[in-house]
């Protein structure tokens, strides 16, 4: 079996879940959802990002441990991912054993080597953002307090990782392999960070200021920098230093949002793994950000979308397709109500809930609710079985590319056109008609139907994992693999006798 492994970002255990972590994880699921169904042997790999200078003061605030904190946020982000059906096989929690060994021993491999070295430096340091500022950083000749907060001048001794030495290589390596960044138009970005000279990373925080971290396993008095040790996580968690890495490594997918791209996922951690000797992740994923009326998600502004709210009341597909159909992967897109409950009413609720409903209810009502043989296809037929080859190779292509807006575009055009077949045949009509050639036409019309309704719920499975298996219960059909499963079928249903008698999918929001 092909093996597939993907990661998201850990998030950080300093706040609450919100939009851009849900879409971030639906993003991850709907990916690996799909490679499973194409046969893939697939790990999934998530977590918590639990050290650092922001969760050790909101514990301090709180007055409780930063343990305490870390794990009653681990629990409100796990709980999301239930609540959204994230199917991972995995939840790496930075505090754990097996992660803090595997980032002491390299550390210890690094500073052995000598690509790890002590300093003074004397700098501008950002709480806000856990590290030393640099010139890069400015914008018009400042660092704008709204992304860097308080900043203050400090001296300090620690240790620095060489970044430089390595900077050649990485040049050469972006411009040599266009797969390594999607969107390709962001590895322009990474390129134009790499033009001037890159400072060294500073991996250390001295413990009389920071605490809260992995001691460093050459001077106790340090913990690392919450950065050099959350992208370890990628490999940590999958058993770095044991034979079985080999089995995960290299990575097919880091998914991650487009902030944290430059510097951390395409300079450090490319540069940590070739000091390391390790083969470079295939594709590093950036996603857009949701913005609200344009503007970044914030506290202060009080624009937070709680997206537990939403999976809640209108049920976790609807909030999953939603997310997808909006947003281009590595675009941003706004949120908003209205567009909700839009895209619910008109796409879930008319076209695709109705279409289900209506055909399982006249499936009970002319057919005894048994799904009769297709027989001859005249040309309404036609053009349903036509379109859908047409259809399920530009889905299956989209998803590939990560195009879910536009496989789901295509989806609801083919939903679309299963509506309009039932217009045009009008079983009711067809009913009254005592010409035996119309019972058959019928019949014929509504195995079509469902036939088509099969595909379509198969197709949409990654996205509407629920739903689809609702609507796939209907007609008793468990699917786990797309092997010949996304064929027209003259026979697959028939003889079937319908599970349900009615079934409301998404009820209208008023
Ligand atoms: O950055 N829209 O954690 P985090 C879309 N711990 N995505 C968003 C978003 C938005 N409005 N806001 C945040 C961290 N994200 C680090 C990662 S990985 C080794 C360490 C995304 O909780 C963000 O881009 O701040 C990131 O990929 C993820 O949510 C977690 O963000
Ligand atoms: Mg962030």
């Amino acid at each position: 079996m092909k093996k597939f492994y993907l990661t998201t970002a850990i998030d950080y255990a300093n706040g609450h879940p919100h939009i851009g972590h849900a879409y971030e994880k639906i993003l991850a699921d709907v990916i690996c959802r799909t490679k499973r169904l194409l046969g893939y042997d697939v790990h999934f790999l998530t977590g918590l990002d639990e050290h650092g200078q922001k969760v050790e003061q909101t514990a301090k605030d709180r007055g409780i441990s930063p343990q305490m904190l870390c794990d009653s946020v681990a629990k409100e982000f796990i709980d999301m991912c239930a609540l959204l059906h994230i199917s991972y096989d995995d939840y790496i929690r930075t505090t754990q054993p097996r992660h803090r060994v595997i980032v002491r021993d390299i550390l210890q491999k690094l500073f052995d080597k000598g690509d790890i070295y002590k300093a003074e430096y004397t700098g501008f340091y950002s709480t806000r953002v856990e590290r030393f500022l640099h010139e890069k950083d400015k914008v018009n000749g400042v660092w704008p307090e709204s992304e860097f907060g308080q900043i203050n001048e400090i001296t300090e001794i620690n240790y620095f990782f060489k970044l430089n030495p390595h900077k050649q290589w990485l040049v050469d390596y972006i411009t040599t392999h266009e797969n390594f960044i999607f969107p390709k138009f962001r590895a322009k970005q990474v390129l134009e960070f790499l033009k001037e000279d890159i400072n060294d990373l500073c991996i250390s925080r001295p413990k009389n200021r920071l605490s809260w971290g992995i001691e460093l396993p050459f001077d106790s008095t340090y913990v690392t920098y919450v950065w050099f040790d959350a992208l370890i996580n990628y490999i940590s968690a999958v058993y770095f230093g044991t034979e079985k890495f080999s089995e995960f490594w290299p990575v097919d997918y880091h998914v991650v949002g487009k902030d944290i791209l430059v510097p951390a996922h395409a300079i450090y951690w490319p540069i940590m793994l070739h000091a390391l000797d390790l083969p470079m992740p295939k594709t590093l994923l950036a996603h857009g950000w949701w913005l609200c009326s344009g503007e970044k998600m914030s506290k202060s502004v009080g624009n937070v979308i709680d997206p537990l709210d939403y999976a809640k009341q209108f049920g976790t597909d609807a909030f999953r397709y939603f997310v997808l159909r909006e947003m281009a992967v590595g675009q941003d897109s706004d949120f908003s109500h209205e567009l909700f409950v839009s895209r619910y009413n008109n796409d879930l609720g008319n076209d695709l809930g109705n279409l289900v409903s209506r055909s399982s209810h006249m499936l009970q009502r002319y057919c005894g609710g048994i799904i009769p043989k297709i027989m001859t296809l005249e040309s309404p037929e036609n053009e349903v079985v036509n379109l859908w080859s047409t259809i399920r190779n530009k889905v299956l292509e989209a998803y590939d590319r990560l195009q879910f807006h536009s496989a789901l575009e295509s989806i609801f055009i083919f939903i679309g056109a299963i509506n309009k077949f039932l217009e045009v045949r009008a079983p009711w009509k067809l009913a009254k008609s005592d010409h035996p050639k119309d019972q058959e036409r019928l019949h014929t019309a509504l195995a079509v139907c469902s036939e088509a309704i099969r595909l379509t719920a198969t197709i949409l499975m990654p996205v509407l994992p629920t739903v689809s298996q609702k609507i796939l219960e209907i007609f008793q059909i468990k699917m786990v693999s797309w092997e010949n499963q996304l064929d027209w079928s003259k026979e697959c249903l028939v003889n079937r006798s319908l599970a349900v008698k009615s079934i409301i999918l998404f009820p209208k929001i008023a």
